[in-house]
């Protein structure tokens, strides 16, 4: 939790309004020419709450967070983020792309600039920050995510984790609404891993709202609210952890977990 000692600046009003809806999804359709990637989406996540999605490779999962900050555009059904629908495009669409952070396996960091500049460069750029605050606010959060020493080397002389976490301070730096992570720890060494888990169980222990795709079963039994399983396009089990991984209902999910398991 933030205490005192430790004011992490996203966090100031992260209570709000926690445990109305933040994220609702209703009714979507993604086709992608005749294949249909996302068939009669239904999704509400509240604010506060932590998502973690799970399912077999192609069944929708990335496709559904690009869906939320339209990266990919929606056949039909609706997505509205805090009570307003998302934009086509223009500048309304790039605000809202604000209030969503998205991390993603590879973290996209800009090669050629250093780290303090790399989270930086979207509050300056697209919020309009000064830029003595966008430093302040940078450096506060490359020290959240533990690498406050780091900031001015670039991304290549950091090690994959390291890198990950820059991404979770640069997306953090928007002061996002909802944070997205799309397998931010698959391409990330074994012993890696669990310096980024670590960051994102800190984030959600303090409220921040999260939708994560990930196969870390660890990470979901501790930080998920719930698991949402995907498989074909389709939402097919909504369990909390506890349940999913002890007693899933379905035959798909049963069949995934048991793979899952004995890898
Ligand atoms: N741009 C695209 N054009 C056509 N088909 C696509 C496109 N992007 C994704 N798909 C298809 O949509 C389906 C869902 O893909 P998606 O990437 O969302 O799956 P996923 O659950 O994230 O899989 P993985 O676990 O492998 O990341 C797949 O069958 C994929 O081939
Ligand atoms: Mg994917």
């Amino acid at each position: 939790m933030t205490t005192p000692a430790d004011p992490a600046p996203r966090t100031s009003n992260i209570h709000v309004g926690r445990g109305e809806p933040l994220v609702e999804i209703t009714d979507v359709q993604k086709h992608y020419g005749e294949f249909q990637a996302l068939k009669d989406i239904d999704l509400t996540v509240n604010r506060g709450e932590v998502v973690v999605v799970i399912g077999p490779s192609g069944s929708g999962k990335s496709t559904l967070c690009r869906t939320i900050n339209r990266l990919e555009t929606i056949t039909s059904g609706t997505i509205t983020i805090d009570g307003a629908e998302l934009p086509k495009e223009g500048k309304a669409l790039a605000s809202l792309r604000a209030d969503v952070g998205m991390v993603f396996q590879s973290f996209n960091l800009f090669a050629h600039l250093s780290i303090l500049d790399n989270v930086t460069l979207g509050p300056i750029k697209v919020k309009g920050m000064k830029k003595s605050d966008a430093v302040a606010l940078a450096r506060q959060l490359l020290d959240r995510v533990g690498i406050a020493q780091q900031a001015d080397k670039l991304p290549a002389q950091l090690s994959g984790g390291q890198q990950q976490r820059v991404a979770i301070a640069r997306a953090l730096a928007m002061q996002p609404k909802v944070m997205l992570f799309d397998e931010p720890t698959s391409a990330l060494d074994p012993e890696m891993i669990n310096e980024v888990l670590d960051v994102m169980v800190g984030l959600a222990q303090d409220g921040m709202t999260m939708i994560v795709v990930t196969h870390e079963m660890g990470f979901a039994r501790k930080a998920a609210d719930r698991v949402v399983f995907m498989a074909d396009g389709q939402i097919v089990e909504e369990a909390t952890p506890e349940e999913f991984f002890t007693n899933p209902k379905s035959a798909r999910a049963k069949d995934f977990l048991s793979k899952l398991l004995t890898h």
